[in-house]
């Protein structure tokens, strides 16, 4: 009983990617802003959407499909909320400001509308990511409140290494077809860089992949802040434009592993007592254009708790898949959101889920 008390007053308590959900930030589309293509982007966005990146860095999106989206994102976290989950939503920062540093200068920054990108819960830890992207260089700042109050009320919270992101980050001949086999990614070693959603949480193993934004320097980093009772397990992919594993890896509950149909070059031995199950095709969506990413964030779902999951409304196959494996699903509408790069998982840190540290294997 003692403990029970002890883990529900942690404002930060989450070690995994399952347990009942009770605390989550979700991002927003605030002055959502086109990214400078610099050569970590360029390595990881669709071929047909780089002459839109060129044309139009630190300009605004398309309106219309910013206000699509920030209505899906406001109706996603009232569902939340509905089920008693308490939301958090991130400050209103301007992501259109050219900034510098004594090395660089961009036209402006992206967005905030996925905290799963920068802010990498483990335990009662946040940690802020040293990303590669310059246009990423601020993008905690508008988790900064959140951030103070969480520490204020007995949360962990460290920033990585701010990285310096300079040109010797970049390696401009990295390999788009097998970095995986040539180890040319497009950040280079010269510094520690992550992204946050390289990482994903089963408790006392934690698994990542290394990126076109995630380096060993970065991954050695992490793995020596959280301690021993943690380890970490760097993925075996064949992804040719590798940045997040939450469409490649999806752990859903304890014994059951959702992976991508191909990207994987072999299953962590850590899952051998699971089922493992590659997810079905995602729904075709012709004219749907996608600026960041590939139609397979069909994966990026989000665990409300170990048995009940929220699927993208249009995902049918996905939606099926998940109700004949056993789960409870959410269907909610987000054909727009996912035009940003990222659908359930990505616009979510799951700040507090009702577990404590565990080991699955
Ligand atoms: N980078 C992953 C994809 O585009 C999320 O599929």
């Amino acid at each position: 009983m003692q403990m029970e008390t002890d883990i529900k007053n942690h404002m930060i308590n989450s070690f995994n990617e399952w347990d009942p959900l009770e605390e989550v930030i979700v991002g927003d589309m605030f002055d959502a802003t086109v990214p400078e293509l610099d050569i970590a982007v360029r390595a990881t966005m669709p071929e047909d959407q780089i002459s839109f990146f060129a044309a139009n860095a630190g300009k605004e999106f398309p309106s219309g499909y910013v206000s699509k989206a920030s209505e899906e994102l406001d109706i996603f976290s009232e569902t939340l909320s509905k089920l008693d989950i308490v939301v958090r939503r991130p400050s209103k920062i301007r992501k259109s400001t050219p900034y510098s540093t004594p090395h660089w200068q961009t036209p402006g920054g992206l967005y905030s509308a996925m905290p799963r990108d920068s802010l990498l819960v483990i335990g009662d830890l946040i940690i802020e990511a040293p990303m590669a992207w310059r246009s990423r260089y601020f993008e905690t700042d508008a988790f900064r409140p959140l951030l103070k109050e969480y520490f204020q009320k007995g949360g962990k919270w460290i920033a990585a290494p701010k990285p310096q992101l300079l040109d010797e980050t970049f390696n401009p001949h990295y390999d788009p077809e097998t970095p995986y086999l040539t180890d040319r990614y497009a950040v280079t070693e010269f510094e520690p860089t992550f992204d946050a959603a390289d990482f994903i949480r089963c408790g006392r193993d934690i698994f990542v992949q290394k990126s076109h934004v995630t380096n060993d320097f970065g991954i050695e980093w992490v793995r020596s802040h959280i301690g021993r009772a943690y380890t970490i397990h760097k993925i075996d992919h064949r992804d040719a434009g590798p940045m997040h594993i939450d469409a490649t890896l999806m752990p859903l509950c304890p014994g059951k592993l959702l992976i991508h149909p191909t990207r994987l070059n072999t299953i962590p031995a850590q899952f051998k007592n699971w089922e493992v199950r590659k997810a079905p095709l995602p729904t075709e969506r012709p004219g749907h254009n996608l600026y960041m990413s590939t139609s397979w964030l069909s994966m990026n779902v989000l665990m409300l708790s170990p048995d009940t999951v929220v699927v993208e409304a249009g995902e049918r196959n996905m939606i099926a898949f998940m109700e004949s494996w056993g789960f409870n699903v959410l269907p909610v509408n987000f054909r727009n959101v996912i035009r940003f790069g990222g659908a359930f998982h990505c616009v979510t840190a799951d700040v507090r889920r009702r577990g404590e540290l565990q080991s699955y294997f």
